[in-house]
């Protein structure tokens, strides 16, 4: 069997829907069997439902895991608006929406093709990805608020998990369920009837050596918003996951973590991509396992 896996398509951009062209030829022309669709696709409903229509195109099956940027309610402020609770947009919008548009939801339910099982999760933060001493200079209160210095990292805008109660969930905690969730898939895979391997997507960062340090301010203060470490504790529970697929960095990498293989191939912005010729955009940005 043959997997493609994209990330980070942000098809808001005109450049980037010219590269989409590029990118699902390229899938086609592999005949690849399943393609993984692992975040950040766009805020806008539609260009979600038209860039999975598009990979259902170039192959036939599609799985969809949602981004940061497609859990985004489009309103000047989320976080204000009681009515307003991102896991419905999680759990039932964007269910509803991938389906409609035939691709394979992968935080409502694994995958199975033949002995292989794909689960997802989009993940979220808890700060663990920022160096330690950092963090505890900056202090987890202001790092709740994802402002510092006169920057801000958007999600503060556009996000807003609210509990059974309807009140404001803070980021580990919802960091957390996207963990158990994870967790519970990964069970369920593991011992459903002939599965020998497991593929983990999740959109936001699992590992803590494979977010890029510097260092330096501001990038390690948007390192606070790259993944969750417990995300990869989640990972390294069953022995059967053969390798981990994520988003959300814009920059293309593959690591081996205590064996796993570990990668991303982000489209990232038109600007991240200067010098590369568009033709050549599918060369890097496309994740390939044969299982
Ligand atoms: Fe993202």
């Amino acid at each position: 069997m043959r997997i493609a896996s994209v990330s980070d398509l942000h098809t808001d951009y005109a450049e980037n829907r010219d590269a989409v062209v590029k990118l699902a030829i390229a899938i086609h022309e592999h005949a690849a069997d399943v393609v993984i669709v692992a975040g950040d696709v766009s805020h806008k409903n539609d260009r979600i439902s038209r860039l999975l229509a598009a990979m259902k195109e170039a192959a036939p099956i599609v799985a969809f895991v949602p981004g940061n940027h497609d859990l985004w309610f489009d309103v000047p402020f989320a976080p204000a608006r009681r009515e307003l609770n991102t896991w419905d947009r999680y759990r039932r919008e964007l269910f509803e929406l991938s389906s409609a548009a035939g691709a394979h939801y992968l935080p409502a339910a694994p995958l199975f093709v033949g002995d292989t099982a794909i689960v997802g999760s989009c993940g979220w933060y808890d700060y663990s990805m920022m160096p330690p001493a950092i963090r505890e200079g900056i202090g987890d209160e202001v790092l709740a608020s994802k402002q510092y210095g006169g920057i801000m990292w958007s999600d503060a805008r556009f996000v807003g998990f609210r509990d059974e109660g309807g009140e404001l969930m803070d980021d580990a905690s919802v960091a957390r369920q996207m963990e158990r969730e994870l967790l519970a898939q990964i069970a369920a895979a593991e011992v459903h009837p002939g599965v020998e391997n497991i593929i983990v997507v999740t959109h936001h960062q699992p590992f803590y050596e494979v977010v890029k340090h510097t260092g330096q301010m501001p990038w390690e203060f948007f390192n606070a918003f790259m993944g969750s470490t417990g995300l990869g504790d989640v990972i390294k529970s069953s022995e059967k996951v053969r390798c981990a697929i994520y988003g959300h960095t814009h920059m293309v990498g593959e690591f081996d973590v205590v064996g796993l293989r570990v990668y991303g191939t982000p489209l990232g912005y038109p600007r991240e991509r200067k010098g590369i010729e568009i033709g050549d955009v599918p060369k890097t940005r496309i994740g390939w396992i044969e299982i």
